[in-house]
């Protein structure tokens, strides 16, 4: 695999589970950007967005492609990366996209327990309103697209390097 591979989905795909387990397999290293930038900033996103959402999506919009230009690497992406026309310019040409998939009740039953606080989740219908707002945009940009429902992470893996030979 000589180009970067690109996780994309909504909050609650999966995609910081699967970004590490890809990499343990496909032997390339992994970048979350999320987990990047709060090293960085030594916030966590929470208190990146009190500064504004505008400054958060700056933030990972520059982060991620300045980092795309170093050699082959997987992304595990957060779920506004499509927001930005240039980040959907990467997707779609520097690399292979992977877009994991659930149904927004699955999400909504797994940011719930996953303990982790995401600024933008104000109430339940938040995820399908994103969701439908943003569904264009990450079909778009994928070039396979993972049912993670009733899947193992294991299983989701080894589907995604399946699907890619
Ligand atoms: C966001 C998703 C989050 C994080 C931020 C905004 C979004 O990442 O980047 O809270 O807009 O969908 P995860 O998708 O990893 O939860």
């Amino acid at each position: 695999m000589n180009r970067h591979i690109f996780i994309i989905g909504m909050m609650g795909s999966g995609k910081s589970t699967i970004a590490p387990l890809l990499s343990d397999k496909l032997k390339i290293p992994y970048v979350d950007i999320d987990q990047d930038l709060m090293e960085i900033l030594s916030l966590n996103i929470e208190e990146i967005f009190n500064y504004s959402e505008k400054k958060f999506r700056l933030l990972e919009s520059t982060y991620f492609l300045e980092h795309i230009k170093n050699s082959p690497t997987i992304y595990a992406t957060g779920g506004g990366i499509v927001l930005d026309k240039k980040n959907r310019g990467v997707l779609k040409n520097s690399g292979y996209t992977v877009l994991l998939k659930a149904s927004v009740p699955i999400l909504n039953d797994r940011v719930n327990t996953d303990n982790i606080k995401r600024p933008l989740l104000k109430n339940k219908s938040t995820l399908e309103k994103l969701w439908n707002q943003r569904k264009k945009y990450y079909r778009d940009c994928s070039d396979v697209v993972i049912d993670t429902e009733n899947k193992s992470p294991q299983v989701i893996t080894d589907e995604i390097i399946e699907k890619m030979n």
